[in-house]
C-alpha cells in the first residue's frame, strides 16, 4: 500500500510504520559506502516550504531528496511574497503550477498540510505544524529506538517536559504505542495534558517516573515561543524539578537508561552537558537517522493521478 501524503502517525496502520522503519534500514546503510546516492527518484521534484526555524529538518529533508536523486528547491519564505501579503493559498496554487512532486511544509498553523494536500497533485509531508504531529520526527525516533532494542513491544519510553505544545509528543507518543512501546509523560501539571490515551501513565514528579523503570528518557525541548501564558515559575525551576541534572544524570546512567532529545537541546535547561557525551545518548544517533527516514518516506509516498490538478 502507497500513499499520496504523510500528515500525521494516527492515520498509519503498524504495519505501515514498520515497513517505513524496514525501508530505513537499507537506506542507512548506504551512508557508509562512498557513493551515497541512488537513482530511485531521479527526475522528481522536491520543494521545501518552512515557514517555520528548522535545522534538523530542512537539512536532513534536502539530503534525504538528494541522495534519492530528486532535484531539490528550498522555498525562501523571508525572501519570497509571503512577507508582501500573499496568502499561503495563493503560494500553493503558484506552487501547483511548477508542477512539483513533492511538497514538505512547516508551519505553525495546525491542519495546514492537509489542507495543501487536498489542493495539489504533488506528494504533502508533514514536517510540523504547529502543536498538532512531527511525523517524519516519530518515525526517526521509532527506527532509532529500534536499533537499541530490536523487539520493542512491552519496552518503556518516559516523555519529558511540554507534552501540552509538543507536536513531537503528540506524534512520537503515537508512533511508540502502535509498535507496543509502553508510553509515560513527566511534566509540570499545567504542561501534562489529563485528556488523550488512557494507557498513558501521567507523572509530574521525577523520582515517581523513575520508579516506573524507564528503558529510555525522552526529553523535550522547552518551547518558549508556544507559550502564550506562563506554565512554570522559571526556566531554573523547570530545571530543578524536570531536568537531566548532573545529580539525575548519575542515577539514569548508573541504570544504563538510554536518553533521547528531538532537538535544538536548551543545553543547562532540558540537560547537563555531560548527557552529550553519555554512550546511551542517542541525539547524534537520532539526526543520523533522521536521513534515512526520510528517505524512506520520500521513497513511499506516490501521487495520486486523480488529486486535483
Ligand atoms: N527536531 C526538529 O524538528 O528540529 P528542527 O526544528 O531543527 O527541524
Amino acid at each position: 500500500m502507497t500513499r499520496k501524503d504523510l500528515l500525521d502517525i494516527e492515520s498509519l496502520s503498524r504495519r505501515e510504520i514498520e515497513h517505513l522503519l524496514d525501508q530505513a534500514g537499507p537506506f542507512k546503510e548506504l551512508f557508509t559506502r562512498s557513493v551515497k546516492k541512488v537513482p530511485a527518484l531521479k527526475g522528481k521534484s522536491v520543494l521545501t516550504l518552512f515557514y517555520e526555524p528548522s535545522t534538523r529538518t530542512l537539512s536532513s529533508f534536502e539530503v534525504a531528496a538528494k541522495r534519492l536523486s530528486a532535484d531539490v528547491t528550498n522555498f525562501d519564505v523571508p525572501h519570497s511574497s509571503v512577507v508582501k501579503g500573499e496568502s499561503v493559498r495563493d503560494t500553493i496554487a503558484t506552487l501547483q503550477a511548477m508542477r512539483t512532486d513533492y511538497i514538505i511544509v512547516r508551519n505553525k498553523m495546525a491542519g495546514l498540510p492537509l489542507v495543501i494536500a487536498r489542493e495539489t497533485k504533488a506528494c504533502v509531508i508533514n514536517a510540523g505544524d504547529g502543536a498538532h504531529a512531527h511525523p517524519t520526527q516519530a518515525l526517526l525516533d521509532g527506527f532509532t529506538f529500534r536499533e537499541v532494542f530490536p523487539k520493542p513491544e512491552g519496552k518503556k519510553i518516559l516523555i519529558v517536559g511540554d507534552i501540552l505544545h509538543s507536536r513531537v509528543a503528540r506524534s512520537t507518543s503515537t508512533l511508540m504505542r502502535k509498535l507496543g512501546v509502553e508510553v509515560a509523560w513527566l511534566g509540570p501539571g499545567s504542561l501534562v495534558p489529563k485528556y488523550g490515551p488512557e494507557d498513558i501513565r501521567r507523572f509530574t514528579n521525577f523520582d515517581e517516573a523513575m520508579q516506573w523503570a524507564p528503558d529510555s528518557i525522552y526529553l523535550l525541548r522547552v518551547q518558549m515561543e508556544r507559550q502564550d501564558a506562563p506554565y512554570f515559575p522559571s526556566l531554573r525551576e523547570y530545571t530543578k524539578l524536570y531536568g537531566v541534572t548532573r545529580e539525575r544524570f548519575k542515577r539514569i546512567a548508573d541504570q544504563g537508561i538510554y536518553i533521547m532529545h528531538p532537538g535544538p537541546v536548551n543545553r543547562g535547561v532540558e540537560l547537563c552537558d555531560d548527557v552529550m557525551n553519555y554512550s546511551r545518548c542517542l541525539i547524534d544517533q537520532q539526526v543520523e537517522n533522521g536521513i534515512a527516514a526520510r528517505m524512506a518516506v520520500l521513497y513511499w509516498l506516490k501521487p495520486d493521478e486523480n488529486s486535483p490538478s
